[in-house]
């Protein structure tokens, strides 16, 4: 039997990355899956249910989720992954893209959860994962109004747990590294220094390599099920150390040799 077998999922982002391979898990686990996205899925899920839907819009979440529930009945797992990158230095950062990316990153993870939440109470179970960062957990130089909007989703995350514990829900945070999905691509396209750029990213990974959506998507997994029933607040690395401390200064230079592991 599946880990996720009579469970009802709604996911918010998952046409791509990250949130496609969580829609594959949760159909491999058993689950029935409500996957929403503003654009069409890469390559669809067979027994995933498909809409689409701006997660910044309070109208189109509501309709989602509502549709969910009149299908399925019930919500046992909210998963939060819409996002937007934003890699610019603060001071060139301009007003409207501080607003875009919170209006994004944040919003979207506020709305669905509102409008999941009390579905979750009157059932006494449910389990919110939010998609939040390394850059949740740290300062970056290169990101910094991204990486406060993950912060934001950890804070979010954590006073939910502590809010609705009581009523059987839980809330966490996985919380990647770099990913190979398109969002990690379209950071890398456009450098001059595109190859400097790929080498401090994997070299300032532990591991030595970037990672796959499918290993966040387990990490997902993990925390919607039941054996994670004991597990609320938390804030899971998906990163290959990289978020565990820094490295020797030497593994950041250009010419140091990542060898083979
Ligand atoms: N890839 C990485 O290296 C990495 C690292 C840390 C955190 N993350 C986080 O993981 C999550 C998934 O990222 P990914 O790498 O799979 O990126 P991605 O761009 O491949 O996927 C993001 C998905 O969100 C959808 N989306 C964007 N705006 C939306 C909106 N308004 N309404 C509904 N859907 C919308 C996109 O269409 C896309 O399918 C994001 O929250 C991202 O910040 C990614």
């Amino acid at each position: 039997m599946g880990r996720l077998a009579g469970k009802v999922a709604v996911v918010f982002g998952g046409a791509r990355g990250i949130g496609l391979a969580t829609v594959r898990e949760f159909v491999a686990e058993g689950a029935t899956v409500f996957a929403s996205d503003i654009r069409e899925p890469e390559s669809p899920v067979e027994g995933a249910q498909y809409s689409l839907a701006d997660a910044t819009d309070e109208e189109q979440v509501a309709t989602f989720v509502a549709g969910a529930l009149a299908a399925a009945g019930r919500i046992d797992v909210l998963v939060n992954n819409v996002g937007i990158h934003l890699a610019k230095p603060l001071a060139e950062t301009t007003l409207a893209e501080f607003d875009n990316i919170f209006a994004l990153n944040v919003r979207a993870a506020f709305l669905g959860t509102r409008a999941v939440l009390p579905h979750m109470i009157e059932q006494r179970a449910g389990s919110i994962v939010t998609t939040s960062s390394n850059g949740g957990m740290m300062g970056r130089p290169a990101d910094p109004v991204y990486n406060a909007t993950k912060h934001a989703l950890v804070g979010l995350t954590k006073s939910i747990a502590v809010a609705h514990a009581h009523q059987g829900i839980r809330a966490n945070t996985v919380n990647p590294g770099a990913i190979d999905t398109d969002m990690l691509r379209s950071t890398l396209a456009s450098p001059d220094d595109f190859e400097a750029r790929q080498h401090q990213l994997v070299a300032s990974t532990p591991a030595a390599r970037v990672g796959e959506a499918w290993e966040v998507a387990k990490a997902i997994v993990f925390l919607a099920s039941d054996e994670s029933r004991f597990i609320s607040g938390a804030v899971l690395p998906v990163d290959g150390a990289k978020a565990a401390g820094a490295m020797p200064s030497n593994r950041y230079s250009l010419d140091f040799d990542l060898g083979v592991r």
